[in-house]
């Protein structure tokens, strides 16, 4: 009896052994800012096959909140910074939560755990533009859930980018960190808040902005394997910014008087292209140091433990602003067709493999637009470039890119091809005044993918559910 007992635990242990080694908390961004958007369902089986049962959105778009319904994926909705004014209307945060997170709150709908209120209002750069309506809408949003009697379930939190608790110069050990003087009451308010209702702090850590912005950055720093020169804080050694700015928040909020407040990492990721240091190889790097510190669910020197971890992004989106730099739309672990970038051991069990790519996806017809060799006037050309960039991604063709050793020709071809994609093969979209053909055959080179854009299959969708819908009407009206 005993013995097969003791047979059993045997064959338990390295099971359970597996399952303590799974990075539990790991979630990620899913950004729709995309020409042609992968149809929600066909997302959502790709987040099922590889195992992710946590997304962060950025907002609670229906389509995308149907095809997670019934899954037992949990979400953060969101709402955008420009609807945060709206907010400040109790009348109008009460609706919200009733359309986008009550209605969705029964047996086999979704499985809402946060709301973001706002994305990063904080930000320096904003100039304040926020500053004055987040706390208000965080206020009515989280009343509005506990009016609800949803309050012990969903948590209302304002992921913050890391500038809120300043620049490294301003907290040059991470112990010394403290949030921003011009925003510090506003932040101690909020995080007072965030405490009464159990609700985490939200942060997000880029090392690769740390990098991107001060070529003086020790770039070992930005990953997970050792750099040469440590920070050394009260005998603390750190190796990696990550640690280093996780902790400099976790000091932060120990000065405002919440030592023990839950931290949520909103965003962390590496771009794979649009700046000499975004690049498959550097991304691989990041993941594979990442990932696996996560599974082992040591934390960091000031707070060991799990973390709860949403990585950036879900898919790469070619239309999100480049403001910030032309990295922005490299984000994705997959890219706009769904397909993996590289190996990374998502599950954490120390095996990196492809990710599971999104399956049946559709493609539009294997055709390019390319520059015509036999154009006489080429007066027009970079007019004609300008023009294909403005309304298509050509971000791949920068300085240190995956297309940027591109003769002048295939340069035109790249951003009249791109263009020529955005807009599904159309007949006048590869014209450019005679400097432009269809082609064919593939123009990709080795390095660079010339893309054939997917189908939108969910906005035809839709349109085939409306007309069936008005089909049904009328066979209604008529049978009668
Ligand atoms: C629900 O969320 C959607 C998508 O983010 C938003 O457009 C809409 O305004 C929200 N509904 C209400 C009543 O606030
Ligand atoms: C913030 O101020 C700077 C400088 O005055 C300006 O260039 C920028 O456009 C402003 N940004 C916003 C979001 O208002
Ligand atoms: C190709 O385009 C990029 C980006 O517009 C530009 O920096 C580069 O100089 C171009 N290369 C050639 C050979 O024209
Ligand atoms: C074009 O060629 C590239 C590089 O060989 C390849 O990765 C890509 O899949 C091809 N595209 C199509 C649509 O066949």
């Amino acid at each position: 009896m005993l013995k097969v007992k003791i047979a059993s635990l045997w064959v338990l242990l390295p099971s359970l052994f597996l399952i303590c080694l799974e990075v539990k908390g790991l979630g990620v961004n899913w950004g729709t800012m995309a020409t042609h958007k992968m149809d929600p369902k066909t997302v959502v089986q790709m987040l099922k096959d590889n195992g992710i049962n946590k997304v962060k959105l950025f907002d609670a778009e229906q389509s995308t909140m149907s095809a997670l319904a019934g899954t037992g994926i949990e979400v953060m909705i969101a709402i955008p910074n420009d609807q945060l004014a709206d907010m400040n209307d109790y009348g109008r945060a009460k609706k919200f939560v009733q359309r986008n997170i009550t209605r969705f709150n029964f047996n086999g709908g979704v499985d809402i755990r946060y709301v973001a209120v706002g994305n990063e209002p904080f930000l320096k750069s904003y100039n304040g533009s926020f500053s004055k309506t987040t706390f208000p809408a965080l206020q009515n949003i989280q009343n509005a859930i506990n009016e609800a009697g949803l309050g012990d379930k969903v948590k209302a939190t304002v992921p913050s980018n890391a500038d809120v608790y300043g620049s490294p110069t301003d907290n040059p050990v991470p112990s010394a960190g403290r949030f921003r003087p011009d925003i510090n009451d506003q932040m101690v308010q909020m995080v007072q808040f965030l405490a009464q209702n159990n609700a985490p702090f939200t942060v997000n850590i880029y090392p690769f902005l740390s990098l991107y912005g001060n070529d003086n950055f020790p770039i070992d720093f930005a990953f997970f394997d050792g750099a040469p020169q440590p920070v050394v804080d009260n005998g603390i050694q750190y190796t990696n910014v990550f640690d280093a700015n996780y902790d400099t928040l976790v000091s932060a909020l120990k000065a405002a008087g919440f030592p023990n407040m839950p931290i949520i990492v909103g965003e962390v990721g590496w771009p794979t292209d649009g700046d000499k240091n975004a690049n498959i190889n550097m991304a691989y790097r990041f993941y594979n140091g990442l990932l696996p510190r996560l599974a082992s669910n040591k934390g960091t020197p000031l707070r060991p433990g799990a973390i709860e971890v949403y990585l950036f992004g879900l898919i790469d989106e070619d239309a999100k602003s480049i403001a910030p730099g032309n990295f922005e739309r490299h984000w994705g672990i997959f890219r706009y067709d769904g397909k993996p970038k590289f190996a990374m051991d998502l599950s954490g069990r120390g095996q990196n493999s492809f990710p599971v790519a999104a399956q049946n996806v559709q493609y539009q017809e294997k055709r390019w637009c390319e520059f015509n060799p036999d154009a006489k006037d080429l007066s027009k050309l970079g007019e004609n470039i300008d023009y294909a960039c403005t309304f298509a991604d050509c971000t791949p063709l920068g300085y240190g890119c995956s297309c940027n050793g591109l003769d002048a020709n295939a340069n035109a071809s790249y951003a009249f091809n791109a263009y020529y994609q955005v807009q599904n093969q159309g007949e006048m979209a590869c014209g450019f005044q005679g400097l432009a053909r269809v082609t064919t055959r593939n123009i990709s080179t080795e390095t660079c993918s010339f893309n054939i854009q997917i189908v939108g299959t969910y906005s035809s969708a839709s349109r085939a559910s409306v007309y069936l819908f008005v089909y049904l009407i009328i066979f209604a009206v008529f049978s009668l």
